[in-house]
């Protein structure tokens, strides 16, 4: 519960912003890559337009896992390499890995990119011999939790008021054997 404590540490209260009118962008083939130090006010301006209900991680936050060897960041772009979504998974001791955000620009939601890019983790923390991974999601986030048991992840605890303003998680876990 400890590492817990310490992500749950990273956010801070989100700030208000104007509803945001959307427009679903137009189809188009996306790719994954990965999200480096280089990244950084991209993924930022991201992550504000994906979570803009609640905590959002800080500028402090990002720089830390752009810059934590045992971070691993990944960005799905456009064919004119425009993020549009985004994750962090940080890699444990004893072969466990943290999902620790994802986020996809509204304009490209249901479009199966957060699965993409699941499974994309999924695979590269295989081939790393990671066998559990696990996540917190908010109880009020149904959509996410929709997106992780799709992906076959299970609520494993339910943690009492984790969020700064209050709210509980679910701890969700995989295993990925
Ligand atoms: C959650 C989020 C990442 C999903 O991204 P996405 O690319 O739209 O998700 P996908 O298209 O891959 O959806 C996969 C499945 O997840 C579930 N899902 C995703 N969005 C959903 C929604 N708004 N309502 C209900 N189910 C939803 C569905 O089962 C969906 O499958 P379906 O479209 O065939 O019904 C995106 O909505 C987002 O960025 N939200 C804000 C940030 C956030 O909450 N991140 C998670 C923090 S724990």
């Amino acid at each position: 519960m400890a590492f817990l404590e310490t992500i749950r540490n990273f956010f801070v209260p989100g700030s208000y912003y104007e509803p945001e009118l959307i427009v679903p962008a137009p189809t188009m083939a996306y790719s994954i890559r990965p999200l480096t130090v280089e990244h950084q006010k991209q993924v930022l301006r991201l992550n504000l337009r994906c979570f803009r209900k609640g905590d959002n991680y800080t500028k402090y936050t990002f720089d830390y896992l752009l810059s934590e060897p045992r971070t691993l960041g990944y960005r799905v772009v456009t064919p004119t390499d425009e993020m549009v979504g985004f994750a962090f998974v940080m890699l444990k001791i004893q072969n466990a890995a943290h999902l620790t955000t994802i986020g996809i620009a509204p304009e490209h939601r249901r479009r199966g990119l957060a699965i993409d890019l699941m499974r994309h983790i999924e695979h590269g923390l295989k081939n790393r011999d990671v066998g559990t991974i696990m996540l917190e999601v908010r109880v009020s986030n149904s959509s996410a939790q929709d997106l992780y048991k799709r992906c076959g992840y299970t609520i494993v605890q339910r943690v009492n008021k984790y969020y700064s303003n209050g709210e509980d998680c679910f701890l969700m876990m995989k295993s990925l054997y």
